[in-house]
């Protein structure tokens, strides 16, 4: 399969057309940015790990049942995937109070929760992604009805997955965010899943193991995303 024509370039991968007009290729970089691109960066390697982990992690979730776009990785940072619209939200899911739900609500981190939360963001890079409900989703046209509870569905079944995953390679899912997308009418699992889009914490030091050290100048960023590859057991 080759690389066509480049179709877009976002702050983390770039994605091109293919021959078929189903699947695109997706390639990471090593470009990292936060707080809507304000900050930006460079995490040496950081494109092949998340590509490879977020293909591990996808290929989990298929054989649990959720429908994902992965089509093919070939090769380090180079993975074909089903080219889908994109539904236009972010959706988050947190287990453990951190980021954006600790500021807003004046609740320490690292507070268990007394079960999962779920919510959306509406995709705006120029209004900065902002918190929105299902109710905003569906009066936008967003998506609908169906789409929606089919999103919060599989949000909470990747959660149960993968809460158990990284369980077993001494690692806690603090929070993640996820986005869908639409291929011939289907809501399919896009994106990808990796310490760009996760917080993850060692269970017993509690460090982290995420772009938080990137965010907030932490250090050791590298070694926090070899630490959960190497954890993960991919090759
Ligand atoms: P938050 O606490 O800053 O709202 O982040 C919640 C989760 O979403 C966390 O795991 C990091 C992830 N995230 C992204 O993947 N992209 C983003 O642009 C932001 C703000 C958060
Ligand atoms: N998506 C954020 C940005 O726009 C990065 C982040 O905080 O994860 O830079």
């Amino acid at each position: 399969m080759d690389k066509l024509e480049q179709l877009y370039e976002g702050k983390a991968k770039k994605v091109f057309k293919t021959e078929d007009p189903d699947v695109l290729i997706v390639d990471y970089k090593d470009d990292a940015t936060a707080f809507n691109g304000e900050k930006k960066g460079t995490i040496v390697g950081k494109g092949v790990i998340n590509n490879k982990m977020s293909n591990y992690v996808m290929s989990l979730l298929e054989k649990e049942g959720v429908p994902t776009h992965l089509v093919k990785e070939l090769s380090d940072r180079e993975t074909a995937v089903k080219k889908v619209e994109i539904v236009p939200l972010e959706v988050i899911v947190r287990n453990v109070s951190a980021g954006s739900f600790a500021k807003k609500l004046g609740i320490e981190e690292g507070r268990k929760l007394l079960c999962p939360t779920l919510e959306f963001s509406y995709k705006d890079d120029a209004l900065g992604d902002p918190f929105i409900n299902s109710y905003y989703a569906l009066a936008l046209g967003l998506a609908t009805k169906e789409e929606i509870d089919l999103i919060t569905k599989y949000a909470f079944q990747v959660n149960d997955v993968l809460i158990k995953y990284f369980l077993g390679i001494g690692i806690e899912l603090i929070d993640f965010k996820i986005e869908f997308g639409r291929y011939h009418g289907q809501i399919i699992l896009a994106d990808e899943i990796s310490p760009d889009t996760c917080r993850l914490w060692d269970v017993t030091t509690h460090e982290k193991l995420d772009k938080d050290r990137f965010r907030r100048d932490l250090g050791n960023v590298e070694d926090a995303y070899k630490e959960v590859f190497h954890r993960l057991g991919i090759k």
